[in-house]
């Protein structure tokens, strides 16, 4: 087994994979309120896909070894759930953190994985900073990739600024090649040391969607056998883009109209080129 080369016609197509999944998140976002469930923003967001979109969700049914069939189209991970949360009945109120993960698969059989944080209805002052590190670790991380870094740049990037902060990185979950298939080589690690790991190539595309706690580290899994939790209950946040690995740096792939640009923070050419190319896409169609 080894990482996919991605060709310039995948990689066309990737580029509306992810777009598609990002489009997804834009649509939602008006309806992420106090009262509205989790179970409500799961079947909107399927519709979306399957009426709109004429894309499936990639998480329904979805059963790697060792899981039970993912019952839901999206995944919703609420305060200190840390990922793969389970849409259900419950209401939102305000000050919750809901992070929303979709993945796609287009009708050329193509994945496209994206995941942002939501703050309903204004948000307590510790919540807001933890979305907001765990933004700019996912974009640190970012600004690592080009062809000749290595995987630990990433993962130490993002590391660094979460303990830096007074948070703490999940180890048991991680970023993922991802094309033809949902989950491929390599695994991207949120944490670990510069120079180590395997060297990035032009064609390479993966996931960087670190979770960052509170608290500590430590997560345990809840007995519907898929939703990940902080162990100190202490609050959790991801966020997650699909990245290219191009002949000269980066390119985000999973960009939308109303994504939220990259921080100031990792400035450079990555970032400015990502702000241009988010202001030159045309909305996502309003249904
Ligand atoms: N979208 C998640 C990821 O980023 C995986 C979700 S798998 C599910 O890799 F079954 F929980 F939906
Ligand atoms: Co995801
Ligand atoms: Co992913």
């Amino acid at each position: 087994m080894s990482i996919i080369l991605k060709t310039p016609e995948e990689i066309a197509e990737m580029r509306i994979a992810c777009r598609l999944a990002a489009e997804v998140l834009d649509y939602i976002t008006p309806f992420v309120k106090p009262g509205v469930s989790t179970g409500e923003i799961d079947r909107l967001c399927s519709d979306y896909m399957t009426k709109v979109q004429h894309t499936t969700s990639a998480t329904l049914n979805y059963a790697p070894p060792g899981y039970p069939p993912y019952p839901a189209s999206i995944c919703t991970s609420l305060n200190h759930q840390v990922c793969h949360g389970i849409p259900g009945p419950k209401p939102l109120k305000k000050d919750d953190i809901l992070n929303i993960d979709v993945t796609v698969i287009t009708p050329n059989g193509f994945y496209g994985d994206t995941s942002r944080m939501f703050i309903v209805g204004g948000g307590a002052i510790l919540a807001k900073r933890l979305c907001q590190v765990t933004f700019e670790c996912m974009w640190l991380g970012i600004a690592q990739v080009r062809p000749g870094a290595h995987l630990g740049d990433i993962g130490h990037a993002i590391q660094r600024h979460a303990e830096g902060n007074g948070f703490s990185v999940v180890r048991e979950f991680c970023g993922h090649g991802i094309g033809r298939r949902f989950h491929e080589e390599p695994q991207v690690l949120h944490y670990g040391r510069q120079g180590t790991g395997a060297e990035l190539r032009p064609g390479m595309i993966f996931t960087i969607e670190p979770m960052v706690n509170t608290g500590k580290a430590a997560i345990s899994e809840l007995p519907d056998g898929w939703t990940i939790v902080t162990r100190d209950r202490s609050l959790s946040a991801q966020w997650e883009h699909t990245i290219l690995v191009t002949e000269d740096g980066a390119e985000v792939l999973s960009l939308s109209a109303a994504c939220q640009p990259p921080p100031g923070l990792t400035g450079g050419a990555l970032a400015s080129a990502t702000r241009n190319a988010i202001a030159a896409l045309p909305p996502a169609p309003l249904s």
